[in-house]
């Protein structure tokens, strides 16, 4: 017999008897440690509950009064889902678009095994946007770049004709792909690998934006090198932006040396840097892109590879599959989120608010120089870096924030990253900032 009830939706949800509504943020906290994995270290005392507007949502935080009860309090959202949400939150195109499939188009749920007519528009709009020969959907970002690595592994034998099991794929340090075993064994971060070993062979590391260090390594093992696997910009890392010229000498160099460009857009990609895809803003073409995230406009998981017909030309049926990589549903949302970052010139408005961030960044880093030592970013993903000094700690400067109604997450001890729905209009920009200051101020 089964032991579970469930009724209602919203607060009136109830799992045996605990309706969500009556949970305070402590009894939320108590629920994940008992029953969750701890991978994760939420921000203290906070719980989201729904959304007010494309950059705000509704969370409870504890009552001051009493700690079993909740307040609530509009927050600003300063990371949109680490850039899964350009689009603003429940934007309104997209969910009419879902709604409308789901309700009067009656969107069937089929597999690979046999074809759906949303397939082709979803391709369509992919090589429509991207400029690529061909793409292949898949669900998380980490499988997009997974599927790049076994395409770059794949032309490397098929194409460059490297011995089997020899090929080397180059990485840059600081990355983050995700956390499947092959991301993971990219990874230099310990909390990332230790005790998953043993990693992935035929991966090598390079310092990233290092030219010279690269070139180095094409010439001591080119023959054996299928790609350069790299973010464009790297997020996870704190937001770091490469020398102007870099990607333009990696392009050359990896065509001198015929060696794939494979570049990983998951958190780059769907306008947040200020061009749909942030190696366009250096004019260069990578051989294959992976993207998700904002590829699912915010409401479902979606992500892709896009490439050259050389590189995807080499997967055959039974090499590469996903049950939910463009089903329908996935492709509705992929479609109206390429729609979206079109027709409300997400691109020009990261570029427009990102120069206005910046601008208040350069503000508060010339006040508190003894506080702040670097303010950077493309478009809308941005961060500022404090001195590394004890007191100005990231987390602390999350918390505060929160404090102050704005949602953003330290990327490690003193950077704090910034990167709102590209939606974002001045006056939020300016509160954004002036939170920041103040917080910063008070540190
Ligand atoms: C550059 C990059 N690649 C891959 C991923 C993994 O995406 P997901 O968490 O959807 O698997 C991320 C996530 O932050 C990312 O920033």
């Amino acid at each position: 017999m089964s032991n579970i009830k469930i009724t209602g939706f919203g607060d009136d949800l109830t799992v045996n008897g605990t309706r969500l509504g009556d949970l305070s943020p402590s009894q939320h906290e108590q629920i994940e440690l008992n029953n969750g994995g701890q991978n994760y270290k939420p921000l203290e005392n906070v719980v989201v509950s729904h959304v007010q507007d494309s950059s705000t949502l509704i969370c409870r935080k504890p009552d001051p009064s009493n700690v079993q009860a909740y307040i609530e309090e509009e927050i600003l959202d300063g990371l949109c889902c680490y850039s899964a949400v350009n689009q603003g939150q429940l934007n309104q195109t997209i969910v009419d678009a879902v709604v409308k499939h789901l309700t009067e188009e009656k969107l069937p749920t089929v597999p690979r095994s046999i074809r759906h007519k949303y397939m082709s528009g979803l391709l369509l709009a992919i090589t429509g946007i991207t400029g690529m020969e061909k793409a292949v959907p898949k669900v998380a970002g980490v499988e997009s770049w997974e599927l790049t690595f076994k395409l770059c592994r794949r032309w490397g034998y098929q194409i460059k004709k490297i011995p089997q099991n020899k090929a080397i794929i180059i990485g840059a340090k600081g990355n983050f792909h995700g956390r499947s075993v092959a991301a993971i064994s990219m990874s230099d971060d310990f909390d990332a690998q230790n005790d998953f070993g043993p990693f992935t062979p035929g991966i090598e590391l390079v310092p990233f934006n290092d030219i010279d260090a690269l070139e180095r390594k094409f010439e001591e093992k080119g023959e054996y090198i299928a790609a350069y696997s790299v973010e464009p910009i790297q997020g996870e890392a704190g937001v770091i932006v490469p020398d102007d010229d870099y990607w333009d000498k990696v392009s050359k160099l990896c065509k001198k040396y015929n060696i794939l460009l494979a570049m990983d857009e998951v958190q780059t990609g769907y306008g947040r840097t200020g061009a749909n895809f942030a190696h366009q803003l250096y004019g260069i073409k990578p051989d294959i892109i992976g993207c998700g995230k904002a590829a699912g406009g915010g409401i479902l998981p979606v992500s892709f590879v896009a490439g050259s017909d050389e590189v995807i030309g080499t997967l055959t049926p039974g090499s590469e599959g996903s049950t939910f990589g463009g089903y329908p549903l996935g492709a509705i949302v992929g479609i109206y989120a390429i729609k979206v970052l079109e027709d409300q010139k997400l691109a020009e408005n990261a570029r427009i608010r990102g120069a206005q961030l910046m601008n208040h960044f350069e503000d508060i880093m010339h006040e508190f120089p003894n506080k702040i030592k670097e303010v950077r970013g493309k478009g809308l993903l941005t961060a500022f870096e404090m001195h590394n000094k004890p007191h100005l700690d990231g987390h602390k400067v999350s918390v505060n924030l929160m404090k102050n109604g704005v949602y953003a997450k330290e990327t490690h001890h003193s950077t704090v990253r910034i990167a709102p729905a590209l939606t974002i209009e001045a006056w939020q920009i300016d509160n954004l900032a002036e939170a920041i200051r103040k917080v910063i101020k008070e540190l």
